[in-house]
């Protein structure tokens, strides 16, 4: 199975190893690699990808942008299970493929149809971010009810439901005969 992750901060990463981790341990291969620009899409239409992207000012990564572009052209292509990073996901209500802004306007962007798309609540390090970032998250933290003490460091991902979804893609996964 192919697992790609695009990250900044390290949290994405994180969440692919663990997808990883738990997909191994239920029998199925998966070796998580970094999404790069012009990233070619595998080819095997029966072997499931899994993007596991973070958001950054409203946006995923340009590079998961990019691959999902390149995907919807495939003729055709392999399942599509898409998570997106961010921390709008903390909240209840936030984290589903209509319930989360940035997954429901990249899903209708590009036409997708994923198996399974989830948000998972990634992780707030002020002390990690340039001065401008950090003014401008604060900011963001305020409007939705956040922490806002520059030197708060909170890991908002629930590694439980991370395991719960490893298990949702193992159950999608036939294998090959
Ligand atoms: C510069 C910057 C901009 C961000 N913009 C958003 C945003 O628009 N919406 C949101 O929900 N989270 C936003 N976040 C939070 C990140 O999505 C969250 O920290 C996530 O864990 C980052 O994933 P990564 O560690 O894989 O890079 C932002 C974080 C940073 C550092």
């Amino acid at each position: 199975m192919h697992l790609l992750y695009a990250t900044r901060d390290g949290q994405s990463r994180r969440i692919a190893e663990r997808l990883a981790l738990r997909l191994n341990a239920l029998g199925v291969a998966a070796t998580p690699r970094a999404l790069a620009l012009a990233h070619p899409v595998p080819g095997d239409p029966a072997d499931p990808i899994i993007v596991v992207a973070a958001v950054r000012y409203g946006k995923h990564l340009p590079e998961a942008e990019q691959f999902l572009a390149h995907y919807k052209r495939l003729v055709s292509p392999p399942p599509l299970v898409l998570f997106s990073v961010n921390l709008t996901a903390r909240k209840p209500g936030k984290d589903t493929a209509d319930g989360n802004v940035y997954l429901r306007k990249t899903i209708k962007r590009h036409g997708l149809k994923p198996v399974l798309a989830q948000a998972i609540a990634g992780r707030l390090d002020y002390a990690r971010y340039t001065w401008l970032d950090r003014q401008l998250i604060r900011f963001i933290m305020v409007l939705t009810g956040g922490p806002t003490d520059p030197r708060t460091a909170i890991e908002y991902t629930q590694w439980d439901k991370v395991d719960a979804l490893a298990a949702r893609i193992a159950a999608l996964h036939v294998p090959a005969r």
